[in-house]
């Protein structure tokens, strides 16, 4: 990577410096309780080095998508969380600028870890406002004595003011803005699918839309030798086809579109040849395996067939380079859950046979975890978006706004 890393900082040059850690602790909550910590056991490395340095560590994130201040989504759990998992002090303030938080930064003791509020309570986080760019660099002491380090890949993609305005700040006050460890490990991981990928390379994208999965289609078809596409994303292809979908969730405006790309990918797509359908998708309904072109007028495809699944896993253990992102069914209704608990098996065996796998998106992720093969994948991926947009070519914003090595 062409951009400055935690590790070109010598470990003995962190004593005592303020350092302000941009993390995705983007985690899911439900009813109060986090329910996946991944992607706080991910940034672990990068605080657990900076502690180990006797750095004074200010954490900070977005959670959910907060209109503004909301306590279900105060980051003070995950903080607890943190502070179980690194061990040490870690505290938490329940602001996010000003002289508050300021305090508490300049309370710490060396190695002790703080975390502060949402970014996303602030109305200047989405709006990249230079206000919260600069109230968020006066956290830490002036540079070259604070240090700005990103490490959440996840919301690489956003252009917001903890992302790439404070970045940008640091820089400006002649300091330095640095990737973090997992950063630097997923970027890298994504470089190496298109830089040179071993063949065969077989991808696998599913999810509900193909919007937002155009440029990664357009960038993945001239690299890969297999596309194998699920879920309703693949009734808007099955569409193209001419064929009868029933009542199956698909996007009509996209059709044209999805002729144009089978056309030019030829047979590099591979469609699902037979579908799970429902009259409605919830789990309890009478379900039918049906060939792709045999769903009825009141059909609702919630999941790949059988006979998809085998083939998909076939392709799959050819590959030599996999990547998937997407569920290929109604993931979260169990009845619509095997094809993607099929699909993350057949990752795992092409991890088994030699492939190196990576997978993204949180419910591809929660399917490995189902599917207890979570282990079995070369490289998990903390982000979903910010994968599927760095695959399709596009520079994310949070890792331009980082210093050049
Ligand atoms: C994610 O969950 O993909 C990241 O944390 C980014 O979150 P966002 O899509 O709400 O920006």
């Amino acid at each position: 990577m062409t951009k400055a890393s935690l590790r070109d900082i010598p470990s003995t040059d962190l004593i005592g410096r303020q350092v302000l850690v941009r993390a995705d602790l983007n985690v899911p909550i439900k009813d109060g309780r986090i329910t996946d910590d991944t992607r706080v056991r991910e940034t672990l490395p990068t605080l657990r080095l900076l502690k180990d340095g006797g750095a004074r560590t200010v954490v900070i994130s977005h959670m959910g998508r907060p209109e503004g201040p909301d306590p279900g989504l105060s980051l003070q759990r995950v903080a607890g969380l943190l502070g179980d998992s690194i061990g040490g002090t870690v505290r938490f303030h329940p602001d996010l600028v000003g002289p508050g938080a300021r305090a508490a930064v300049l309370a710490l003791d060396n190695s002790e870890v703080l975390v502060l509020e949402n970014t996303r309570f602030d109305a200047g986080e989405t709006r990249n406002t230079p206000e919260l760019a600069r109230a968020l660099a006066d956290l830490v002491d002036h540079p070259p004595d604070g240090v700005f380090v990103n490490d959440a890949f996840g919301a690489a993609h956003r252009a917001h003011a903890s992302t790439t305005g404070v970045a940008d700040e640091m820089r400006r006050r002649g300091g330095s803005a640095v990737a973090g460890l997992l950063l630097d490990k997923e970027l890298k991981v994504l470089e190496s699918l298109l830089c040179k990928p071993k063949q065969p390379f077989v991808g696998i994208l599913g999810g509900a839309k193909v919007s937002g999965k155009v440029e990664t289609i357009r960038a993945l078809l001239p690299r890969v030798d297999r596309l194998l596409v699920g879920g309703a994303m693949a009734n808007t292809f099955l569409r193209a086809l001419g064929l009868e979908l029933g009542q199956s969730l698909l996007e009509e405006d996209k059709v044209e579109l999805c002729h144009g790309i089978l056309r030019d990918a030829g047979d590099r797509i591979v469609l699902p040849v037979d579908c799970l359908v429902a009259k409605s998708i919830e789990d309890g309904a009478a379900v039918r395996v049906v060939p792709r072109d045999s769903v009825q007028p009141d059909d609702c495809i919630g999941d790949i067939g059988p006979a998809s699944r085998e083939l998909f896993g076939g392709l799959l253990s050819d590959g030599r380079t996999v990547f998937w992102n997407g569920p290929m069914g109604v993931f979260e209704v169990p009845a619509f859950r095997e094809g993607t608990i099929a699909m993350a098996r057949s990752v795992a065996t092409a991890t088994d046979l030699g492939a190196l796998t990576v997978v993204g998106g949180g419910d591809s992720a929660a399917a490995l975890n189902m599917a207890h093969v979570a282990d079995k994948v070369a490289h998990v991926s903390t982000g979903g978006g910010a994968s599927l947009e760095f695959l399709g070519g596009e520079q994310l914003p949070g890792v331009a706004a980082l210093s050049d090595r």
